[in-house]
């Protein structure tokens, strides 16, 4: 069971969910908002929230891994998402529908005040217009201009079981199956990429290594290894 909680309005339901992991709620907790105050992402990023437009929600799991392990949640979150809606997937974990994001997802983890680990998955996706910033139109998209917009509550019934599934996949079996689920949705593979932010890197992306980094081949032939950044895909106008 799920214990989903709904408010009209807060500053972002990732520090709600992790305030109450923090001190001591359960596995299985969600966070939703109708509107988002103080909507963060990755990057620390703002992530635009207005109301009624998208689902905000953030999810406490506590599973039976190592913390080390808890970065792999997001993967299982982004390959959830891609799969409720029918999108693909930029790494790490970016939803995309016809090359521009309509989700993101900001994975936390820490300790609560009896020392067990929690992690707390949020995802920001735009369902109707307006559910994006205009000057974001080239990058950003919402269901609704593909024709796809649905209820929030209908989306989340369909994301939770296939999270819950991708994790306890990753629980009992690690990542191999996820990373394939994942592989296969990625649109930037077999592509020339520039990678900024976290780490430096322009080569093609070949795939998708075993701790979920980004597999990067240099023009010098050697492959290197990206867990952390922010991935351009070379088309005829340079990198977007
Ligand atoms: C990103 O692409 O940078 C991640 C965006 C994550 C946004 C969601 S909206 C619900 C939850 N609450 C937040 O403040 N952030 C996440």
């Amino acid at each position: 069971m799920w214990d989903i909680r709904v408010t009209d309005e807060t500053v972002s339901t990732n520090d709600d969910a992790m305030a109450i992991a923090r001190s001591g709620g359960p596995s299985r907790t969600v966070c939703v908002a109708r509107r988002q105050t103080g909507g963060h992402g990755r990057f620390d990023r703002v992530w635009f929230s207005p109301a009624g437009k998208g689902l905000y929600c953030s999810v406490i799991l506590r599973p039976s891994l190592p913390a080390e392990h808890f970065g792999l949640l997001s993967f299982c979150a982004a390959t959830a998402m891609a799969e409720t809606v029918r999108a693909e997937i930029k790494w790490p974990n970016d939803i995309i529908m016809n090359g521009r994001k309509i989700c993101g997802i900001l994975s936390s983890w820490g300790y609560d005040r009896n020392s067990e680990a929690f992690a707390v998955i949020g995802s920001g996706l735009n369902i109707l217009a307006g559910s994006y910033p205009p000057e974001l139109a080239e990058k950003a998209a919402c269901l609704e201009d593909f024709g796809m917009d649905e209820p929030w509550d209908a989306i989340l019934s369909r994301y939770l079981p296939l999270l819950e599934s991708s994790v306890q996949e990753l629980e009992t079996r690690g990542f191999a199956e996820v990373r394939r689920r994942l592989e296969e949705r990625c649109v930037i593979l077999g592509k020339p990429v520039l990678v900024s932010g976290g780490q430096q890197a322009e080569g093609l992306a070949e795939g998708i290594g075993p701790q979920g980094e980004l597999l990067v081949r240099l023009s010098s032939g050697s492959l290197v290894s990206v867990t952390c950044g922010d991935v351009s895909v070379r088309g005829v106008n340079g990198y977007v």
